[in-house]
Parts: structure tokens; sequence; C-alpha cells
């Protein structure tokens, strides 16, 4: 049976994808992980469906400068156009399909299909093929061929794109989850820029695992990184606030989700902002007042550190503690791509602050790759863990447990600060950290995955 064949929730074998999703028990299958069936379905449902994190400005700064990127399982070329257009074209030649651009990125005026040498200009449009007149004829029209344009949408220096034409806009996309958006990319006058390419990897897990741990699951923390602690990297008793004295923002209706840490403990070895936004240098604050509202300013001067973020499905944005004894704060922005229901690709870039000279730029990047880089020492745990999930929920018998969520209060936004409500948008978790974000993350998972059409 094709996608195409089925119709909503059901699968080939007579399953019901709800069946799968055990909403009362608040528990998975092991199959929603491992199934090739349901991870072809999500190419469609969920990535065909979603603004889809692609990269950053500041990788394709100037006209003619292009990376190559992945948008759900389709290859694609992002490229800024000589108008200072971001464009994100399928990379597939509109004559027979060649892949038409085969490396990581540059710059180009134009992309020749090696097949037939078709060229075509940073915004999809054929501009020359060999031959012309030869081959399409007196009457021949080359205008009614060019790469497939998707949607694009920037913010803060952030790529998205999609292929739905019927998406509302990224702004309607992101709805009230732009008061937290706003506070980690919108607090400075001019993005947070990469210091370099992205690291890439690949984990063999599936790319749920992934975003499933950084919905909102501080409560690992404490148990897989406590190494951290032990070896002195993390001061102590950082790992455990993780944990125990989180917070954690999450909207019903689109999966996305924050968890800050309190790190009011530290307040007197640091003081509140440089704990909150550690990645932004002292003469660059003052923006913060400017930038955003006092509310959000009350998040952060109470020292409430914004620094685990996800937006459905995939894209995640961390803020690094500066520890005691490290040279400089990281901020790090990352994304899933599916490979294969047991392949993830994991996309990691470093970001800094413009201003920073090139060495603080580099000891701001040295962060990332010490903590969350491809060799990073909290990636290695987490991703040692998912590898060891995908092991299981591949076996005969794992792929029919169910993967439990069960760790839930009602949501509350008084009394989890100190100097009144919560002032953020969302359903607010204070305390000790529950698996709530998480799971709205996998509800809208199966809204998307049961929508008809
Ligand atoms: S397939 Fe690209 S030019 Fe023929
Ligand atoms: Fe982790």
């Amino acid at each position: 049976m094709t996608i195409e064949a089925l119709s909503g929730s059901l699968l080939a074998d007579g399953t019901d994808l709800r069946e799968l999703v055990d909403v009362e028990r608040r528990a998975l299958s092991g199959r929603v992980f491992s199934d090739q069936e349901i991870f072809d379905l999500e190419r469609e449902r969920i990535f065909g469906r979603t603004w889809v994190f692609l990269g950053l400005e500041s990788e394709i700064s100037e006209p003619g400068d292009f990376v190559t990127r992945t948008l759900g399982t389709d290859a694609v070329i992002v490229a800024r156009d000589h108008s200072g257009a971001v464009n994100v074209l399928l990379n597939v030649c509109a004559h027979r399909a060649a892949q038409v651009c085969m490396v990581d990125g540059g710059k180009a005026d134009t992309f020749r299909c090696p097949y037939h040498g078709w060229v075509y200009d940073p915004a999809g449009r054929l501009v020359a093929i060999p031959a012309e007149r030869e081959f399409l004829g007196d009457t021949g029209d080359k205008s009614e061929f060019r790469l497939q344009r998707a949607r694009v949408a920037t913010y803060g220096g952030l790529i998205f794109a999609t292929w739905d034409e019927t998406l509302p806009s990224f702004e309607d996309y992101i709805g009230d989850f732009k008061w937290y958006l706003d506070v980690a990319f919108g607090s400075l006058d001019k993005p947070l820029v990469v210091a370099g390419p992205p690291q890439r990897f690949v984990t063999k897990a599936n790319w749920k695992l992934a975003s499933d741990n950084f919905a909102g699951d501080g409560y690992h923390a404490m148990t897989l990184h406590a190494s951290m602690g032990d070896i002195g990297v993390a001061p102590g008793g950082f790992l455990d606030k993780i944990a125990g004295f989180a917070f954690s923002a999450a909207m019903p209706e689109t999966g996305h989700s924050i968890t800050c840490v309190d790190l009011t403990a530290f307040v007197p070895m640091f003081g509140a902002l440089e704990l909150a936004v550690p990645w932004i240098p002292p003469d660059a604050r003052p923006q913060l007042e400017r930038n955003l509202l006092p509310e959000q300013m009350r998040l952060l001067n109470n020292g409430v550190f914004p620094g685990i973020g996800m937006l459905f499905p995939n894209f995640v944005w961390l803020g690094l503690v500066r520890f005691p004894g490290t040279p400089a704060a990281g901020f790090t922005v990352r994304t899933f791509m599916p490979v294969a229901p047991d392949r993830t690709e994991v996309w990691s870039w470093a970001l800094v602050h413009p201003d920073l000279s090139d060495e603080e730029k580099r000891q701001s990047a040295q962060m990332h790759t010490l903590t969350f880089g491809a060799s990073g020492i909290f990636e290695q745990d987490d991703l040692a863990a998912w590898a060891r999930i995908q092991t299981s929920v591949s076996g005969g018998q794992g792929r029919r447990q169910y993967l439990r969520y069960p760790s839930s209060r009602p949501p509350s936004r008084s009394g989890v600060l100190p100097d009144g409500d919560w002032p953020g948008p969302g359903d607010i978790w204070g305390g000790f950290s529950t698996d709530d974000s998480i799971w709205y993350w996998h509800m809208k998972w199966l809204e998307l995955m049961t929508a008809a059409g």
C-alpha cells in the first residue's frame, strides 16, 4: 500500500496510528520511533506541513552565497540572489531530475547541472542551456523550466522554509511563542552570527528521540549528565537545577516549548543578567532594554536563563552558561534532520555576537564544541542514550513496548517567580521537571500525522 492510499491514521497492517499513541496513559509505542511506514508518513505530514529550519542568514550574507541543506528528506539549495532575497530551491534539475549542486556551500552566480548542463540563477530561473536552438527548436521556451522554489521566512537571522502553500505564515505558525523567540533572537540590534560552518554528525536514532529530549526533558540532566558535575566542568548543583528548578513554558496548540533554568542561587556570584544571557557581551546588554518588553526583561532580571528552546518540529536553540573557569559563554542552534527511521543527521551551529573580537568569538564557539558540538560532552551523553533506545525499539519485543511520559502537574503561572506571576504566554510549570511539555510536542505530532489530506 502506498502512502497516498493510506487514509487518515490507518497504517498498512491495519493498525490505527492512534493505537500506537496511548493518550490516556501518556505512552508511545516503540513502533512510533522505528517503523519505516511512520517515517515515510512523517515526510509528508510533519516535514511537509511545518516551517522547517534550514540555516542562518549569516551563512549566506552576500549575494551569490549559498549552502545546501535538507528540507525533510529533500535536498535543497539555500541561496541569496542579487536582490538580497533568500531562495530555497529544490536541488533537482527541471530537466531530468539530476542533483544540480553537489557541494556544501560557496559563492556562485549560477548553478550548472552536471548531466546536460542546464544553468540556473540563485532564484532558480533557467538562464541558459547548451545548444538551446538545436535542442528546443525555434519554438521551444526555456522559461517553462525552473528549479522548484519553497516558501521562505526569515526571522532574527534564521531561515525557515516550507513547500506547503496553504500553511499559515511563519508569524502565525510561531504564534504566541514569539514572545520567547524574541528573547532569544530579537533582543539585539544585530542578530547573532555563525562562528563558522555547522558541525554535522549522524546519530543512530530516530529524529523524534532528539526532539523529545529538547522539548523539556530536564529530568535526564541530573543522571545522564552527572559526570559533568563530577569532573568539575559544570558548577556544583547546576545539573540538579536543570531538573529541579526549571521552568517550562509550552504552547498546547503549536507544540513549541522552552525550558528556562532558575539560576538565582548563582546571582551573588555573577549578577542576574550575566546569568540569564551570558552569551551577550556586557556592553551590548543595554540593547536588551531597547528591544525587549519590560515583562521579558523581568524574566531575565530574575536570573532566569531562557536556555533551551524547541520550535516544533525539530529546531532547537541552546544558551550555554559560562561556567567558572571557562573562557566565554556560547549559544547554539541545531536541527535534527531525518534520514531513516533509525538515522538522524544533527546539524549544530555556534552563534556569536557580531561585535566580539575574533579571539572572543573563537572562545565563545569553543564552548559549543566542548558541550554540544560533535564531540561535546553533553552531546556524547545524549547520543549514547538515544542510540540505545533505538536499539531497544527496533527489537521484536521492544517495538511493542511503550515509552512512558508519566510526570504531570497542572500548569500554573503564579508563585513561579519570586517577584510575581510568570510574565510570558503558554502553559507554565515551575519546580521539578515534568513530562508535560514533551507530551504537548507528541500531541502536536499526532495531530499532524492523523490530519486528513
Ligand atoms: S538532468 Fe539536468 S540538465 Fe539534464
Ligand atoms: Fe542532555
